[in-house]
Formats: structure tokens, C-alpha cells, sequence
């Protein structure tokens, strides 16, 4: 097992991630759409609310225990379904999947997924959520639907934002695919990443394991991307969200949710929770961050007395960016990024780490913060004004105007 003593915050492991993934795959994680501004955002947005320091207040005895769509989790953070995620890290769904279920907090899978449902299910123990990409042939996404009940999922997370594709420069220009292409560029490259290489010799999983051998025309893997490009839904809509919650019959959860008129649609649609996201800013660029979202989504859903908990993703790369959005009323989070580069660094143990490192951040600044149980935690913990500022959508310094 490697010694991963030094690595203390999730920067040193995206920072590992870059040198050991072959570019393609590091490339597709650590991008945004088009300028990329709604992808620095979701970041920098986090730094510019303040917390207030709290002192002699008795700090013993703290839980960061609580409930997410009633699933019990060791604190509020769950796993984000992202796809190629195998391509990280050989089997790279099952590794975080068991870092996930060890750690106590739960694990979300891609449709896009390398590993498929049954991979995952057959190696873990507790059940997982499976996410929802609504595809234009019925008979294949309700075969999904299907797969997911028979491999125990405990919830279904519907992506409500990827109906179109948001353009990631990179991915384009380096040819992403699943296995890589071999290439001059693509070999050289790949031989700069021995440790990856002998990993995916070791395994069979190398494309989509949900899709290829399942879907319709998808026996190989070269008409793969242009079934992909055809096949997301861009009909899709509130009725298909009914349809899919009835043939689903278990706990759904509305990912994408951003103004406060789809999160009351959301709400009345039955949903046991909804993801305050903006996809990592990769869809929409020139979308608010999450966080400068949430707020509005919180109010419009309480207005309506709903009891859809509201979760936040984007930009959580410290456990006080979880704080954050839990004091600005989160149940629940989601990380992407944040584990990626953990599995993407040392697999498994990566994710673990990524975790351990969230969940220590999460303690000590709650502490800081006075506060012992994760659940009491409100925007009491804020400096006034910081959030309202960041919100206002100003930039933090006006430009001097002359005359
Ligand atoms: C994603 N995301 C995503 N979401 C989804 O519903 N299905 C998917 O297949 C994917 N794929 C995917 C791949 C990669 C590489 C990333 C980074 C993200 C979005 C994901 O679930 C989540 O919303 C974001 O990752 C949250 O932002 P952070 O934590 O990455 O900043």
C-alpha cells in the first residue's frame, strides 16, 4: 500500500493525478466549457464567503453524522456519478465505489460508466445510485432502469442538465475516446504512465460497460461516439420525469436544478432530492456558480413546503466548501473533482484519501465555526454580507472610474 502520509489536501492529489493519467483522461476531468468561467467560479466563489470564529464554546463530542434522501452517511458528502471514470484509474468505478461503502457515505454511477452496473454490484456490498441519462431509444433506458432495480441501486439520480452537450475545448482537440486511439501522440504520452498502462493490461474493462453489447448498433466500439452524440434526449421534459419516477418506483433525485421555477418544478415533482449543479461547469459556461445558486433554489422550495432536500455540487474541493453549502442550506453534497483526483493519484486508497481529507477539513472548521453536530449548522457560521456580496454577482474590487 503506498505511504500517502504527506498528501494532506486534495490539491497535492490532483497535483499526482496529472502526472499519472494519460493526458486525454486528465484533460477530460480537469476542464470546463468554453471559456471556462462558470468552471473557476464554482471555485473561487467558495473563498469569497466568510466564516465567523467562534471561541470557548465546548467542542467535544462532534458528528458530522446525518441522512441523505434518508440513507444514513458519515457525513454529507456523496460521490458524483461521472463518466470514463475506468479510464482514471483500471476498474476505477468498483475502486471508488469501495472507498465510498468502506468510508460510510454513498457512491453515485455514470450511465457513462466504464465498469457496468453489474460490475459494481457484484464487487461491492451496500447498494449504490445509479445516475440517469434520458436516451432517445426507449426500450434501451428503461433496459437501464431495469438493470439498476436488479442490481439493488438504492436511488435514481435523473440528469436533468445534459440534454445538449456543453463544448469542452480539449476534449476535441485530443480525440477523447474510450479506449484511446492509438496514435503516435497518444503512445508517446502513453508511455510516460507505465503504472496506469500495466493497470488497464490487468483488466477487460475499456469502454462503456453499460452501453456496448446493450444498446442498439453498439456492438463495437468505433460507432460508439456517434451513438452517444445521437442518442442523449433533448426532448426530454417534466412528463418524462413522471414516466421515469413510475417505472423507477423507488427514490429519485433531480440533478442539474439551478433557478428557483425548475427547482419548485422539481419539488412538485415528487423528487427526495434535487442537486443545486451546474455539471462542474461543464454545460452552461456563463451559468452562476452553485453555491451564489443555492440560496434562491432554498428559499423558492421552502415557500412551497416542500420536504425535496436540495444537495449542492461544484467547485467542493475542502471540507469547508461542504460547510458552506450546508450552512446555506445543503443537506446533502456531491464532489466530483475532489475524488477523481484521488483515484486518478492512487486508485482506491486515492479516494479514501480524498475523503479522509474532506472529512477532517469538515470537523475541525465546524469546530472552529462552534458548532458539534453537522445538523445545527445554519448561515449563523457566515460573516453578514459576504454571501449577499458574493451573490450581487460584483466583482470584489469596483474598477475605479475616473471623471
Ligand atoms: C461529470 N459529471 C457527470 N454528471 C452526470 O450526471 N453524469 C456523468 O456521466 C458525469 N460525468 C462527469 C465527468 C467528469 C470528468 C466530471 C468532472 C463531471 C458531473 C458530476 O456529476 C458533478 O456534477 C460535478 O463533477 C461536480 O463538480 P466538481 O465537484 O467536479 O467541481
Amino acid at each position: 500500500m503506498a505511504n500517502l502520509d504527506k498528501i494532506t489536501e486534495i490539491e497535492d492529489l490532483r497535483r499526482i493525478a496529472e502526472r499519472k493519467v494519460p493526458r486525454m483522461f486528465y484533460d477530460y476531468v480537469d476542464s470546463g466549457s468554453w471559456t471556462q468561467t462558470t468552471y473557476r467560479n464554482n471555485e473561487t466563489d467558495f473563498d469569497r464567503i466568510k466564516l465567523r470564529q467562534r471561541v470557548l464554546v465546548d467542542m467535544e463530542g462532534r458528528s458530522l453524522s446525518t441522512t441523505m434522501a434518508g440513507e444514513d452517511v458519515h457525513m454529507p458528502v456523496a460521490i458524483a456519478p461521472t463518466g470514463f471514470t475506468g479510464m482514471m484509474w483500471a476498474d476505477g468505478e468498483i475502486h471508488a465505489a469501495r472507498a465510498a461503502e468502506k468510508f460510510g457515505v454513498p457512491f453515485s454511477l455514470s450511465t457513462m460508466s466504464i465498469c457496468s452496473i453489474e460490475d459494481v454490484a457484484e464487487n461491492t456490498e451496500k447498494p449504490f445510485w445509479f445516475q440517469l441519462y434520458v436516451m432517445r431509444d426507449k426500450e434501451f433506458m428503461e433496459n437501464l432502469i431495469k438493470r439498476a432495480k436488479a442490481a439493488n441501486c438504492s436511488a435514481l439520480i435523473l440528469t436533468a442538465d445534459l440534454q445538449v452537450l456543453g463544448q469542452r475545448h480539449k476534449d476535441i482537440k485530443n480525440g477523447l475516446s474510450a479506449p484511446p486511439k492509438p496514435t503516435i501522440k497518444n503512445i508517446l504520452n502513453l508511455m510516460t504512465k507505465p503504472q496506469w498502462c500495466m493497470n488497464m493490461l490487468g483488466t477487460k474493462r475499456h469502454s462503456f460497460g453499460n452501453i456496448v453489447g446493450h444498446a442498439k448498433g453498439v456492438g463495437d466500439l468505433s460507432s460508439l461516439s456517434s451513438w452517444t452524440a445521437e442518442q442523449f434526449d433533448p426532448g426530454l421534459s417534466w412528463d418524462d420525469v413522471a414516466r421515469i419516477k413510475d417505472l423507477w418506483g423507488g427514490k429519485i433525485i433531480i440533478k442539474g436544478v439551478m433557478e428557483p421555477e425548475d427547482a419548485i418544478m422539481a419539488a412538485k415533482s415528487g423528487a427526495d432530492a434535487m442537486v443545486v449543479s451546474n455539471h462542474g461547469g461543464r454545460q452552461l459556461d456563463g451559468a452562476p456558480s452553485s453555491i451564489a445558486a443555492i440560496s434562491d433554489v432554498v428559499e423558492a422550495v421552502k415557500a412551497e413546503s416542500s420536504d425535496t432536500e436540495i444537495w449542492l455540487d461544484s467547485g467542493i474541493r475542502s471540507g469547508q466548501d461542504v460547510l458552506k453549502a450546508i450552512s446555506l442550506g445543503a443537506k446533502g453534497t456531491m464532489i466530483g473533482r475532489s475524488f477523481l483526483y484521488g483515484l486518478g493519484a492512487h486508485g482506491e486508497d486515492g479516494v479514501r484519501k480524498a475523503l479522509e481529507i474532506i472529512y477532517k477539513e469538515l470537523d475541525i472548521t465546524m469546530a472552529f465555526c462552534g458548532h458539534t453536530d453537522i445538523n445545527t449548522v445554519t448561515d449563523d457560521i457566515l460573516i453578514k454580507g459576504s454571501y449577499e456580496y458574493l451573490k450581487s454577482g460584483r466583482p470584489m474590487l469596483e474598477p475605479i472610474r475616473w471623471g
